[in-house]
């Protein structure tokens, strides 16, 4: 095994999740800011989830004798349709999950059977990911405005229910 080609290839991974989590935080606070909460815990939920691939790419970096590189690359896209934000997340998941099969072969190849397990689990995780947001591109799709309109709903009901004067907690 080349552990140079190994470090090489996890801190690549690194870099993606790292973007990854930061555009999808970008994304959480401007749905949260518009009362969108169920795509706002979507959004922070996912960004979590990359967090803790970079913790388990970064253990394998440092059990192989390498460091952690923590490249942040370029600036999050300042998208903030909703629509749009869907559509980026699953273009990036895509492209995560395609670069992450390909590294998983090229492991195998450098005979590191655990990076190339490590390589396949995300490769899962990046597809559940794609299948979530596509679910909700779906659903804004099928029901447009009124599938957010929803959500600000709901949030407005959980608020007035903890008001005195609304809801369960005031009535108490
Ligand atoms: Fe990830
Ligand atoms: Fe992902």
């Amino acid at each position: 095994m080349d552990k140079e080609k190994s470090i090489k290839v996890l801190n690549e991974a690194i870099a993606d999740e790292l973007k990854a989590l930061h555009q999808y935080m970008y994304f959480h606070f401007h749905c949260d800011d518009k009362g969108y909460d169920l795509l706002a815990d979507l959004f922070k939920k996912t960004a979590i989830e990359e967090m803790q691939h970079v913790e388990l790419l970064s253990e394998r970096i440092l059990f192989l004798g390498g460091d952690v590189e923590m490249v942040v690359g370029e600036k999050v896209e300042k998208e903030k349709d909703v629509a749009g934000m869907l559509n980026m997340a699953k273009g990036m998941e895509e492209k995560s999950y395609e670069m992450y099969n390909d590294f998983a072969r090229q492991c195998s190849d450098n005979n590191d059977s655990a990076s190339r397990r490590l390589f396949e689990q995300l490769v899962d995780d990046e597809e559940r990911h794609f299948d979530q947001y596509d679910l909700e591109s779906d659903n804004l799709n099928k029901y447009g405005d009124n599938y957010l309109a929803l959500q600000s709903i709901e949030r407005s009901k959980t608020y007035s229910a903890g008001q005195p004067g609304g809801g369960q907690a005031g009535s108490q």
